[in-house]
């Protein structure tokens, strides 16, 4: 029933130190411009690699709900500490229990690909940003060069991402970065 999801017994993986040195995760947040202070909803957090350095670059004065179907990735995350402004949210998406209109960004890292039906996910991402806030969307590429990550048959093409963003309500919707195995899609609620 739940082909797509990522195998929880694997999740040692998402935070291994090679995945640290390949991505550098909080220098790729800065770059991407979030602010100190803002809210985020990490949708699909897992063991927390994104998390934390969220966490880190919003400060506190920021929060980040951290929001993942699986209690072993939940109870990982915890293991692993995560400091007092990150709120594990235990749900499974495309129900987001919060409330509308109420993050600055909604970031959703190398799940995109696994919460059916896709249209209804950008629709939850849609509802969730407040008015001037972005959706920031990782996926793997379906022509990736790695042999790591998820079966090429689940993989999602950028423009395929971009088409549901856009006809959720996203406005904006670029190809914001893409690597040789991954990309970014990033949009703006108006
Ligand atoms: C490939 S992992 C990525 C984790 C993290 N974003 C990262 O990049 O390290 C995908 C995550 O999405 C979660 N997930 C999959 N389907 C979900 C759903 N319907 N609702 C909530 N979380 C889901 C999985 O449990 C898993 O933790």
């Amino acid at each position: 029933m739940h082909e797509r999801r990522f195998n929880p017994e694997l999740a040692h993986r998402l935070v291994s130190p090679e995945r640290e040195a390949r991505w550098k995760p909080r220098a790729f947040l800065q770059r991407l411009g979030l602010p100190s202070g803002a809210t985020v909803a990490d949708l699909g957090c897992g063991p927390g690699f994104w998390t934390v350095p969220l966490a880190e670059v919003v400060g506190t004065r920021g929060r980040v709900w951290a929001v993942d179907v699986s209690p072993q990735m939940m109870q990982l995350l915890r293991e692993r500490g995560v400091p007092g402004h990150v709120c594990p949210v235990l749900a499974a998406l495309p129900d987001v229990p919060l409330p509308p209109e109420s993050v600055d960004w909604v970031w959703t890292a190398f799940t995109f690909h696994e919460v059916e039906p896709f249209p209804a996910f950008a629709a939850a991402l849609r509802r969730l940003v407040r008015p001037g806030g972005q959706v920031l969307v990782l996926e793997w590429r379906p022509d990736a060069v790695s042999p790591q990550g998820p079966p090429r048959h689940h993989r999602l093409w950028p423009a395929q991402v971009q088409e549901w963003l856009q006809e959720a309500g996203i406005h904006n919707v670029t190809l914001a970065w893409q690597d040789e195995d991954t990309y970014l899609v990033v949009g703006r609620r108006a």
